[in-house]
């Protein structure tokens, strides 16, 4: 089957007027990205790869991944199965429930694409970025770190280590404005978002050759000092913990089955197990290191952005908080948190709004038919999750903040498919009960405390679609203290 495309000026926007980044400079060509970008997505055969007009478009789209971001976003107006080309590898862009519900619930389009080799330098072949049979052995090794019993011996860690990010909040709480967004974030996937989409930089020997190379370099060095260092620490403490054990009287234990966090279990393996070696500790660690903070990070980042620009909805959740802690300044328990009821809707459509992972690409290793669209084995496939989220059938008025989307009488009427920012189906995000129980802890704590302002209206804000989303100019946010 192949579609009639429109010309690319042609016709009004079908999507939201939040476009990402919509003043992209100079490489902004959405325009241009429509000459090459949109093709009838028939895929079979390829047409054609890059040259002439479409080379030329490709470097005005390297310009920047924002731009690239933005041009993807236009594809999808074409259709909730669009294609384009980068260089030679065929994309195909989905942004209809129906459409990512083929790729995300089947057990055989599993593989990441060739775009996450990008970040074998820093996270290897952690659980992010592997497939098959090492995909599916750690991802059964590491799922009971997330059963959600042992969540709940995080909630002390998370209250104490809020307290401390409460306490250097207060030193700026004074009306002023300043950016709440870690740079470390930043920095880290900027490197990966610069090189995915220049594939003159993709060969190492030519990256490492370039100051952004180097920079990169040295960024993951730190990083994977920062893993060495915790798994060190944590093999020392084990030791200690089984030396004490030895003195123990054995009865002391008995019936006890404790359950173990991420690392312990890795580290426990790797003592019974030679097939666990060093390096796959390590690289599970970066991996989680950087899937478990970047991700929380913007997602919180966020989430205050949204209280900040919307007041009414922040005097309600914290008339919430104000009902359940009583003015008392004690740390958050499981419990409360439950009764956090209009909180946890407000992050819900906070995520669907600014979903952390803008998009997911996989690459199919067979062909699969996506409405009626013949899709061949070799095609990345990317999940336009922003795009996705702002579908005005499944969320009418989609640049709306309606936290009441989320009651469940609402969302009974949605397709499952239609909301996925931890991902969905067999690789979906190994620590989403943690991610929401750690942002609650955070959230509650800091709207327990201050008021939150923006002075970046609501239209205003651009956003940057990189492996994380975050504000094009930052997140400048003024707290008032409560009491
Ligand atoms: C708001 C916070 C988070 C969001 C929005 C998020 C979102 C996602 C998404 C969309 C994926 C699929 C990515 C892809 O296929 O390319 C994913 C996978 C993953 N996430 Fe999260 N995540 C969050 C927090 C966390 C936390 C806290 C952890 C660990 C402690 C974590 C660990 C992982 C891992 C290991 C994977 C790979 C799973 C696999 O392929 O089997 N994430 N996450």
């Amino acid at each position: 089957m192949r579609l009639r495309i429109a010309p690319p000026t042609a016709g009004p926007s079908a999507v939201s007027p939040r476009e990402p980044d919509d003043d992209a400079g100079a490489g902004g060509g959405a325009l241009v990205a429509g000459a090459w970008v949109a093709r009838p997505p028939d895929l079979r055969p390829p047409h054609h790869a890059l040259g002439g007009r479409d080379g030329l478009a490709l470097q005005k789209a390297a310009e920047g991944v924002a731009v690239l971001f933005k041009q993807l976003y236009k594809v999808t107006e074409f259709g909730a199965v669009a294609r384009f080309w980068l260089g030679p590898n065929p994309y195909c862009v989905l942004s209809s429930a129906k459409a990512v519900e083929s790729i995300l619930s089947s057990q055989r389009h599993l593989h990441k694409s060739w775009d996450y080799t990008l970040l074998h330098p820093w996270l290897g072949e952690g659980l992010i970025t592997s497939a098959g049979s090492k995909w599916h052995s750690r991802r059964k090794l590491l799922t009971p770190a997330f059963h959600f019993k042992i969540l709940e011996d995080f909630v002390d860690v998370f209250t104490s280590q809020t307290d401390t990010l409460v306490k250097r909040l207060r030193a700026k709480a004074d009306g002023r404005p300043f950016d709440v967004f870690h740079c470390i974030t930043c920095a880290r996937s900027t490197s990966y978002a610069f090189r995915q989409f220049r594939p003159w930089l993709h060969p190492d020997f030519v990256f490492r050759r370039t100051s952004h190379g180097r920079k990169h370099d040295a960024c993951i060095k730190t990083i994977h000092g920062l893993a060495k260092q915790t798994i060190s620490m944590r093999r020392k403490a084990r030791r200690a913990k089984r030396f004490a054990a030895q003195k123990k009287a054995p009865e002391e234990d008995f019936g006890q089955k404790t359950r173990q966090a991420f690392l312990d279990l890795l580290l426990e393996y790797s003592e019974n197990d030679s097939t666990i070696t060093n390096e796959d500790i390590l690289e599970e660690v970066n991996t989680f290191m950087f899937a478990g903070h970047d991700t929380t990070t913007a997602a919180m980042n966020w989430f205050l952005y949204v209280m900040g620009t919307h007041k009414e909805i922040q005097t309600r959740v914290q008339e919430e908080l104000d009902a359940v802690f009583q003015g008392s300044d004690r740390p958050a328990t499981m419990a409360d948190l439950r009764e956090l009821k209009y909180l946890e809707l407000c992050l819900k459509e906070s995520l669907r709004v600014f979903p952390p992972v803008p998009m997911i690409i996989r690459e199919v290793k067979e062909e699969i038919q996506i409405n009626n669209y013949r899709i061949p084995a070799g095609t990345s496939v990317v999940i336009h999750v922003y795009r996705l989220h702002r579908d005005p059938e499944q969320f009418p008025n989609p640049e709306v903040f309606d936290p009441d989307r989320f009651l469940p009488e609402n969302c009974n009427k949605r397709h499952p498919y239609a909301y996925v920012p931890f991902s969905a189906g067999p690789r979906n995000c190994i620590g989403q009960k943690f991610a929401q129980l750690e942002m609650k802890v955070v959230l509650s704590s800091i709207l327990r405390n201050f008021r939150v302002e923006s002075d970046i209206p609501w239209e205003e804000m651009r956003v940057h679609g990189e492996l994380i989303l975050r504000p094009k100019e930052g997140n400048p946010l003024k707290l008032h203290p409560r009491k």
